[in-house]
């Protein structure tokens, strides 16, 4: 069964409530869901995973700096996660604070792996966002994202 990574970094608990609503969805989805905080990730552990969604609080427009460590490490697999499934998720305080830019940024650093980008043609196009906690409609949206990569990369692993 295809396992996906959703991972994030949280300092007042809003990311992570995201990761568990979208943990949900994977399930739902037909996958198996694994919730972790970023600094419990070790990078070598990632291939274990057949897909990954990552979440970061917008800290001036972009992720947080342990998100972006973590890809930083992942340096030693280059080559080696291209074709997994990606996906972000990022909250906010603001509209307009920057949850657009920091979901790109981390599909940015997932497109450079050579991974798969998930988005959505409904809702929020690259990824939920959340201003402050998540509500219903985040909720909503991040079951549904979950939902959307894990029958991707069950369609990419019955390829294989
Ligand atoms: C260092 C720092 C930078 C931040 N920068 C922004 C920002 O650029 N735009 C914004 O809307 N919120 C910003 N925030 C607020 C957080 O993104 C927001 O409170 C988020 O929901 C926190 O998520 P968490 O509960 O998972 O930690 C910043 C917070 C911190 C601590």
């Amino acid at each position: 069964m295809a396992k996906i990574l959703i991972t994030y970094y949280t300092r007042s608990g809003n990311t992570e409530k995201m990761a568990n609503f979208i943990a949900e969805g994977v399930v739902r989805g037909g996958a198996e869901a694994e919730v972790r905080p970023v600094g419990e990730v070790n990078p070598a552990e990632l291939l274990a995973y057949q897909g990954y969604i990552v979440g970061s609080p917008v800290y001036y427009g972009l992720m947080a700096a342990p998100i972006k460590e973590l890809f930083d490490e992942s340096v030693t697999l280059h080559g080696r996660l291209a074709g997994k499934v990606g996906a972000a998720f990022a909250s906010s305080a603001n509209i307009g604070g920057g949850n657009e830019t920091t979901c790109l940024s981390i599909l940015q650093m997932m497109l450079v792996h050579g991974m798969l980008a998930v988005g959505s043609s409904q809702g929020d196009h690259y990824g939920p966002c959340s201003i402050g906690s998540p509500d219903s409609r985040v909720e909503q949206q991040c079951k549904a994202h979950g939902e959307r990569v894990a029958k991707a990369a069950l369609a990419l692993e019955a390829c294989e």
